[in-house]
């Protein structure tokens, strides 16, 4: 098939990413991946490389040439980020290591502080392990009871239940943008309408969403959202959360020490004014510049034309996939009528072929130099209720494509004739 304009996207955008140019096992890498981590493109480690060689300094606590520097670029960073999701304000832009620190802070903070025995926390089962430990932790401590939205038939979240568990005692909606092992997207901007409905608070885990769809967090009204560095081209070790302005003032401080103060006496201490009072010691300043640059990088190609692209490489991704006898995909599938009218499906499709245990899969794919994930994808619970102990999972990005997706169907289909015979004998 000839390549379209859309697979000259993929094509073109690849050469960016030194790592993808190698061979493993002596076959060209296929990094099929991407929910885990994504690849990170020459000019985010050129930025971090810069950083460390000719401005490495720690941020806002010196007057000299290199301290101005690493400040300023940090500082632009996080207004980078600010435009990206379109907050109202930098402000509104707190650093952390990663997603999972970021709902930690939310949890010890205002979780710790405002919640009650018997106030009622509304999860979904599709949650990942990070939006989901964080508030068993919290409900323990405090007496409040945690709830959780179905799936549908489809293999969506069921908003009709989430519906009928909203209520008075409703303090907060914790729920993924776009699930890690169903790639479905869920519908957040109701979802936070029919909470704060109830004056429940909203956060959203966007890791998933921030890298592959424009998120704009005014139009979807959330309280807060989370999202990883590393799975949209940035380096590991930071992360962001975003807040509204007066909900992150509402909230007491997460961790103490240096950069988060305002006067310190021996006996109490006054906080800084936002982000920083939930910026406890010398940040991750190299990557989160990196990150900025990151930013740049997903900007300039253009967060609808990343979407749109990714679209398509699910459609053919899917499409293949179903000519695969014996596999089972989870997640809302292209022929439901309600695809892709929904809200679409992200660019991944986690997987199980009868008899064939997912890990088996994985490592013979991987001896073809092809990386996917085989397990539970952080989602144990979610397994627990799609009855499988482990998935296989392809997880695509805009640097991937369609000839890609051939060569890991083709091997696919002879890993599994492998174990065909090999059962056979
Ligand atoms: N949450 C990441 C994944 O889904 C690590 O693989």
């Amino acid at each position: 098939m000839p390549p379209t304009t859309e697979e000259s996207l993929g094509v073109k955008l690849r050469s960016d990413f030194p790592i993808l140019h190698q061979e493993i096992h002596g076959h060209p890498l296929i990094y099929f991946d991407n929910a885990a981590t994504s690849q990170k493109p020459q000019t985010v480690l050129d930025v971090l490389r810069h950083y460390y060689e000719r401005d490495n300094a720690n941020v806002h606590r010196g007057v000299h040439t290199l301290s101005n520097r690493a400040t300023e670029s940090y500082e632009q960073a996080r207004e980078k980020i600010a435009r990206f999701i379109n907050a109202r304000s930098h402000q509104e832009v707190v650093y952390t290591r990663n997603a999972s620190e970021a709902i930690n802070l939310v949890a010890y903070t205002w979780g710790l502080d405002q919640l009650q025995p018997g106030d009622e926390v509304v999860l979904s089962v599709m949650e990942h392990h990070s939006n989901l430990i964080p508030w068993q932790l919290i409900a323990q401590k405090t007496g409040a009871v945690l709830k959780f939205i179905n799936l549908t038939h489809s293999g969506e979240l069921d908003v009709d239940h989430y519906q009928s568990l909203l209520g008075n005692r409703t303090r907060l909606v914790s729920v993924v943008h776009v699930s890690n092992t169903l790639g479905c997207v869920n519908p957040v901007a109701e979802i936070v309408n029919l909470a704060h409905g109830y004056g429940a608070r909203v956060l959203i885990d966007a890791c998933q969403s921030v890298p592959h769809l424009p998120i704009d967090v005014q139009s979807m009204n959330c309280d807060w959202l989370v999202a990883s560095g590393h799975k949209m081209c940035g380096p590991s070790g930071i992360g962001f959360l975003y807040g509204k302005l007066e909900v992150l003032r509402s909230m007491p401080p997460f961790l103490g020490g240096g950069e988060m103060i305002a006067d310190v006496f021996l006996d109490h201490a006054t906080y800084a004014d936002l982000p920083y009072k939930f910026e406890a010691g010398t940040p991750a300043i190299g990557e989160a510049i990196a990150l900025g640059a990151a930013v740049d990088y997903l900007t300039k190609i253009g967060m609808d034309i990343i979407h749109q692209y990714e679209e398509e490489l699910t459609a053919y991704l899917l499409q293949q996939l179903y000519t695969i006898p014996n596999i089972q995909v989870y997640g809302p599938q292209l022929n439901q009528t309600n695809y892709p009218k929904n809200q679409g499906r992200a660019a991944l499709a986690a997987f199980t072929v009868d008899g064939i245990h997912p890990h088996d899969l994985s490592t013979i794919l991987d001896q073809a130099g092809i990386a996917i994930r085989a397990g539970h994808h952080c989602t144990q619970p979610l397994h627990r209720h799609l009855n499988a102990q482990s998935t296989a999972r392809a997880s695509l990005y805009f640097y991937n494509t369609r000839s890609e997706i051939d060569r890991f169907i083709e091997t696919l289909q002879e890993a599994i004739d492998f174990f065909g015979e090999v059962f056979q004998k």
